[in-house]
């Protein structure tokens, strides 16, 4: 038997080089290193210029992407762009990394499901790849959150920052349909309205202004907790496997803490854990593709790697996808 799948042919991304510490932080609003730190595993993270926009972040990551894949350009003809943060209502801001990459054929669209973003665009690339209209897409996480943080707000700033990953997806025969084959081999998205209100933005075009981000942080920590470990659960059990099956979890980058208790209730062990909340803090949409890149470049992720990824992010959007580099 020889089935399709998608293979992610390469990684790349984008960070601006403007590092803004916790002390620096510290400057600006009540806080310390030692509270950022003990809370949520976060030293620094990088925020974009002004005028410096998601689609900037965007392109640089999908054009890293493509040079790390030996993809050129043209070759490409989906493109599908996670973000909470366009550039503008519309058009879309993949169109305008479309436009910057110089493509002219096929489709790009954005996809909103938050810090989910990513989860969802990359079970979308693969549908569409699946269902043979699409051969070579890229799927893009980029944010710039620090234009939607309230910089007064303690509780929220020191959490968010800027950046972008992506991937190139191909459309490759020769699968066997079983857990061995490179390619996508699995994913799992949930939502439920129900929590809109803890954890979202308060503004937008039905209300006046851009708005700034509200969070509820205990009860996002629970929910995270829980509904993407129950995720999880249900990807191996789903799969007969067990977390000794992973080689590589490269979670959704929100806080060490979240990520710690995750890997504990699905017992997986801690070295196999990619962290970059560190460095980068919660890039949102970007935070999944920026640490898989990292751990690419590090040379850690191999091929024929089994690699699981989750998130969950306002809505709340969450979910969980296993795939074979
Ligand atoms: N510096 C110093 N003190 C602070 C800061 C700060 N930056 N922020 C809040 N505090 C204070 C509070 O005012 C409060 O003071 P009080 O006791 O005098 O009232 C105290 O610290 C404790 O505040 P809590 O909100 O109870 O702190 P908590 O221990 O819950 O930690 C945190 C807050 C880190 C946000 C935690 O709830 C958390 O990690 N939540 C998950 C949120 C998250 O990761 N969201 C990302 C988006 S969703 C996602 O990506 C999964």
């Amino acid at each position: 038997m020889s089935i399709l799948r998608s293979v992610i042919t390469g990684s790349g991304s984008y960070l601006p080089p403007n590092i803004v510490t916790n002390a620096d932080l510290a400057k600006k609003v009540d806080t310390t290193d030692e509270w950022i730190t003990s809370r949520t595993g976060i030293k620094e993270r990088r925020i974009a210029d002004e005028g410096v926009l998601t689609s900037d972040l965007g392109t640089a990551a999908a054009k890293d992407a493509l040079k790390n894949a030996n993809v050129d350009a043209s070759e490409i003809d989906l493109i599908i762009l996670a973000t909470a943060t366009p550039n503008r209502i519309f058009p879309s801001t993949a169109i305008t990394i479309q436009a910057n990459l110089g493509i002219t054929k096929g489709c790009a669209f954005d996809v909103q499901a938050v810090c989910s973003g990513f989860l969802y665009a990359l079970t979308v690339a693969d549908n569409m790849l699946q269902a043979g209209n699409f051969k070579k897409a890229i799927v893009i996480g980029a944010e710039t959150f620090s234009r939607i943080v309230d910089w007064e707000d303690r509780a929220t700033c020191v959490l968010f920052a800027d950046g972008a990953g992506a991937v190139i997806l191909e459309s490759q025969t020769g699968g066997e349909g079983t857990l061995a084959d490179r390619g996508v081999l699995y994913s799992h998205l949930r939502s439920d309205g129900r929590y809109e209100d803890m954890l979202y933005v308060d503004g937008g075009p039905g209300k006046s202004g851009t708005g700034f981000l509200k969070m509820a942080g205990k009860d996002v920590f629970k929910h995270a907790v829980s509904k993407i470990g129950s995720s999880i659960e249900q990807a191996l059990s789903d799969n007969g496997l067990t977390s000794d099956d992973i080689d590589w979890f490269v979670p959704h980058q929100a806080n060490k803490r979240i990520l710690d208790a995750v890997a504990k209730r699905i017992k997986l062990d801690e070295d196999k854990v990619v962290v970059t909340v560190h460095k980068h803090a919660n890039t949102s949409a970007a935070s999944i593709p920026l640490a898989l890149h990292d751990a690419v470049l590090d040379g850690r992720i191999k091929k024929g790697d089994l690699i699981l990824i989750e998130a969950l992010g306002g809505g709340f959007t969450w979910g969980s996808m296993l795939f074979r580099w």
